[in-house]
């Protein structure tokens, strides 16, 4: 198995790239120098990720019980965007994607239910040098609630555009950790059916200033209920596949160093020898295209 190694540096690799050989754009939806692509070393273009280590570097913490390692939404945002463009996280959280946007020139929009935790991000994310001069803004609200497409519009309208580049979602896996009390909160839908229609709604919700021909990336892990493995991803992949999506990747990222499961790791052997099933140690990050 091939294990990546870290390049929590600081800055987006992008911009070291460019800075050393000058600026040389030829895709349509990122800046990655094709002409010299055997040195795209630290770009991912195998479906499995093996992180060994959360990069740590400038604004970036693991305080958010949550949140996802940096690597993710970097790789995603040098894949699919240009220097300039929009991207929008429909689930804020700590503010992980905005950081790394900022940090490669994005511009950025982040959605965060709990007021609390968007005001936290919204500091965090200004620890992070603004080297491009970009602009984040950072909305409290439901991104399953209608209102928040008014909302994505008029953040759209002060960074002066009409269009966002690159959806990114990282929602909570149903229940397996409760972020607030709110009926609203994603991780409070009753039932798996509930989750997946809100989620649904979501994609609708937060896709439709996507550009055509964009990119929608759903980060996502499964669950157990009942003694039954649950295929969070998987429902959730056919929710984004029910609208005007096609599946370009399905990525399976390792779990390592998740907290919960490192501390239970005997307790969790243990049940899995008992109760015939396989201890994931595996997430989904889904890669999907808005058909032109
Ligand atoms: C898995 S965490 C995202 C973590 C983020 N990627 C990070 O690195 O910090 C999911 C977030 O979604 C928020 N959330 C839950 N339901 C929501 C909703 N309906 N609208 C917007 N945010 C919601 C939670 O409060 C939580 O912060």
């Amino acid at each position: 198995m091939q294990s990546f190694p870290d390049f929590g540096s600081g800055s987006c690799f992008e911009e070291q790239r460019h800075e050393a050989k000058g600026k040389k754009k030829q895709n349509p939806i990122n800046d990655l120098d094709l002409e010299n692509w055997k040195s795209l070393t630290d770009i991912w273009t195998d479906s499995l990720w093996l992180i060994p280590s959360r990069d740590k570097s400038g604004a970036h913490t693991a305080e958010y019980h949550g949140n996802f390692v940096p690597q993710i939404p970097r790789q995603v945002i040098q894949r699919y965007t240009k220097r300039g463009d929009v991207v929008l996280d429909a689930f804020l959280g700590s503010g992980t994607t905005l950081i790394e946007s900022q940090r490669c020139g994005r511009h950025g929009i982040g959605i965060e239910l709990l007021s609390e935790v968007a005001h936290k991000a919204t500091a965090r994310i200004a620890l992070e040098p603004n080297r491009h001069g970009i602009q984040n803004h950072v909305i409290i609200g439901d991104s399953s609630s209608p209102d928040i497409k008014g909302r994505i519009v008029e953040a759209l309208e002060r960074i002066g555009r009409d269009l966002v580049d690159l959806v990114m979602l990282h929602p909570p896996y149903h229940d397996i950790i409760k972020f607030s009390d709110s009926p609203d909160d994603l991780s409070n839908q009753a039932t798996v059916a509930a989750f997946c229609e809100a989620l649904g709604r979501v994609i609708e919700n937060t896709t439709e200033k996507l550009r055509p021909g964009r990119f929608l990336i759903i980060v996502i892990g499964d669950k157990y209920a009942d003694s039954a493995w649950i295929p969070l991803g998987f429902y959730v992949m056919q929710e984004a596949l029910k609208r005007e999506f096609i599946l370009k990747s399905i990525v399976v990222k390792d779990m390592q160093g998740n907290r919960a499961k490192q501390n239970q790791e005997q307790l969790w052997r243990y049940r899995a020898l008992l109760g015939g099933f396989y201890v994931f140690r595996h997430e989904y990050v889904f890669v999907l295209k808005k058909k032109a």
